[in-house]
């Protein structure tokens, strides 16, 4: 714990700021400039020619550029002409560009961007208000995985479909709990907590992991050990983005079946879905932790008539027979038989679930496709349900998702392994709650008119279901992008403005990931617009774990007398604070 303290040593800290005098953003120089510089710094350090390293650095007047950027936008509404775009987007091919690219852009003043999938909700990875850079991952793409020793190396840049498919060319038998989507990255995955259809049984991808590498603020490239337990704790579902550049994460494969079973069942409103939505609660998130039912609630046009549809998507992990008998005894209202199973080896159902109709029949090769350049628009938000919504609060529902027309929930039971994980085992806090609700609204028009509409629909339904869902905090999934519940300025009132989606996204975990922030990233370089902040200058006096205070100095019982006064704690556009630790190592 950060804050235990040692009897024979006593860290206390210093802060000592420094305010540097840096151009402000209207003063800024012409982005070549700013390009050059950027270059010149990149290449000494990588001891590479610039000529070579252009081909990983672009500026906006590269004939890559348009491409580079637009290969990993996964939301449409951020692919317009308004949407701001970075100076200058690096795309590293080794850890040695990563840590150059941290270094060399800190003394610019811009922001910088981290993208591995680029499937943030709201494209936090890809825009910002303020000038900019990407850090665009995707080329650092390798995964190895070692079946004797039942574990894998990932890379931020990969895929989720690519760590599938080269778990299954190893095995069969192996698999891996992360997300349906495999186009999602591991970067921003994982580093957000990362849950799929496994996760009644094995828990969410960060309750699998046993290793990272991250690049920090200082451009050392760490893993595990050299960056202790906290900052390996914050990475596991603190959300990327905050601490530093996750490179990759160690995970542990988990046993898989050789054949598992697929099911989906459909119900409309008029037709048993009401009874049928208000028992899955009770079975859901209670029933055999081999059993993922998801429920997808959605209004549809039906012989004319608007109605809902209510559809269960599940995953067992064993066979249709037994399913089948367990759900005619817990779940007779679905009416499943064998007919609506479907058996078929562990990728084969990833690739269901991926709407591969006929996944029995589908090269497992898709999953290494990137499908780059494409995108719907999207909204989403989310919710957390702890106790049952009675029939007659999802009768209502219902009735608001007719009037609404569009937006549909999706509904994710939990318990089983999810129950059993302590709420702070990982960041990431909803561990006790029967079910989480996305809210999820896709079109394909671009159109301002269409999209303010659906972006209020998204926003009325989320009001509505108040009354139904956990409170105080209301919660929500950092995965789950949503920039509704709250934004950082990073300014004076950052820590407090942090704290307003922060407990949101992490409860009761929050204030150690604050914490750890304050240690790790004091200057809060590492920053977006719902990254973790950085505790308020009066509240700094930490007593940091000694190992913490070592490895940040770089050298042990150091002695440094600070000998400025403590300057405004703000970042504002005309000046970059610059945050120096100063550490008395006391009783040594
Ligand atoms: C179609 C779709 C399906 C999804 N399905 C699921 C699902 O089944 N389960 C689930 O849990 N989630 C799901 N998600 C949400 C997804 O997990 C998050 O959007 C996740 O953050 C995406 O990671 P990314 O690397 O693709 O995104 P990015 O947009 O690249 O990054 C997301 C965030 O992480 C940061 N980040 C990215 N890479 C790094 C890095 N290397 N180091 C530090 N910070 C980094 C970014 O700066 C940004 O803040 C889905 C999203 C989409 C669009
Ligand atoms: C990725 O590949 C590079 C070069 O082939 C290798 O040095 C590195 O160890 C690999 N990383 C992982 C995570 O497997
Ligand atoms: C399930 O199978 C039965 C029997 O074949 C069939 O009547 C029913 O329509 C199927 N249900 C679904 C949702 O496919
Ligand atoms: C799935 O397979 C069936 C039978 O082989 C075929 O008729 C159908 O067109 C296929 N569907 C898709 C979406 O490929
Ligand atoms: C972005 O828009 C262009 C057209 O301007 C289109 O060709 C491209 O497919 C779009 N990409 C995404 C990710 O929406």
């Amino acid at each position: 714990m950060l804050t235990t303290r040692r009897t024979f040593v006593s860290v206390i800290f210093f802060i000592l700021f420094l305010s540097l005098p840096r151009p402000s953003f209207s003063q800024s120089p012409p982005s070549n400039s700013v390009y050059n510089s950027f270059l010149k710094c990149f290449s000494e350090r990588t001891k590479t020619p610039q000529t070579q390293i252009a081909k990983n650095v672009f500026s906006q007047s590269n004939p890559g550029y348009s491409s580079v950027l637009r290969a990993y936008i996964r939301n449409a509404r951020f692919n317009t002409s308004s949407t701001p775009k970075p100076t200058i987007i690096v795309t590293p091919r080794s850890y040695s560009h990563v840590s150059a690219a941290v270094i060399c852009s800190k003394p610019l003043n811009f922001v910088l961007k981290i993208r591995s999938g680029g499937h943030d909700y709201d494209g936090l990875s890809y825009i910002s208000d303020k000038p900019f850079f990407i850090l665009d991952m995707s080329n650092l793409r390798n995964v190895s995985v070692d079946i004797a020793d039942q574990s894998a190396w990932i890379s931020a840049g990969a895929t989720l479909g690519e760590v599938y498919y080269r778990i299954w060319e190893k095995s069969k038998i192996h698999g891996f709990p992360a997300g349906v989507c495999p186009t999602v990255g591991v970067g921003g995955h994982i580093s957000g907590g990362g849950y799929g259809n496994m996760l009644r049984k094995f828990g969410l991808s960060v309750d699998n992991l046993i290793d990272a590498k991250i690049v920090d603020v200082n451009g050392r490239i760490l893993d595990r050990k050299s960056m202790g337990e906290d900052l390996f704790w914050a990475i596991s579902g603190g959300g990327g983005g905050s601490f530093g550049v996750v490179l990759g994460y160690k995970i542990k494969l988990v046993p898989v079946p050789s054949v598992v079973t697929v099911f989906r069942v459909e119900q409309y409103m008029n037709s048993g879905a009401v009874d049928m939505v208000h028992k899955w609660q009770s079975v859901g998130p209670k029933t055999d932790p081999n059993l993922f039912m998801r429920m997808l609630i959605q209004p549809v046009t039906r012989k004319k008539v608007k109605t809902v549809r209510a559809s269960v998507v599940a995953l067992f992990l064993g066979r249709a027979n037994d399913v089948v008998s367990l759900l005619s005894k817990e779940f007779p209202e679905l009416a499943l038989k064998k007919e609506n199973c479907t058996e078929m080896s562990w990728l084969q159902s990833a690739l269901w679930w991926d709407n591969h109709v006929n996944a029995t029949q589908t090269d497992p090769k898709v999953f290494l496709d990137r499908n780059l350049d494409t995108s719907s628009f999207g909204k989403r938000k989310s919710d957390y349900v702890a106790t049952e919504i009675p029939r007659a609060g999802i009768e209502s529902l219902f009735k608001k998702m007719i009037e609404l027309g569009k937006i549909g929930l999706v509904f994710n039971p939990y318990g089983g392994k999810m129950a059993e994980i302590p709420v702070n085992a990982t960041p990431f806090p909803h561990r006790k709650k029967l079910f989480k609700i996305q809210y999820s609204v896709n079109w394909k028009e671009s159109s301002p008119e269409l999209e303010k509409g659906f972006l209020n629909q998204a926003k009325v339904l989320h009001s509505f279901m108040t009354g139904f869902v956990s409170k105080k905090p209301r919660s929500a999934y950092l995965n789950y992008r949503d920039v509704d519940i709250g934004v950082n300025d990073h300014g004076e009132n950052s820590y407090k403005e942090g704290k307003v989606y922060g407990k949101k996204y992490f409860g009761k975990n929050f204030d150690r990931l604050v914490k750890i922030k304050t240690v790790v990233d004091p200057g809060n370089f590492f920053r977006n617009e719902q990254s973790i902040p950085t505790l308020p200058i009066a509240k700094r006096t930490v007593v940091p774990e000694p190992g913490i205070a070592r490895r940040l100095l770089g050298a042990k019982g150091a002695t440094a007398v600070a000998t400025a006064s403590l300057r405004r704690w703000s970042y504002t556009s005309s000046r970059l604070v610059d945050c120096f630790l100063v550490c008395f190592v006391l009783n040594h």
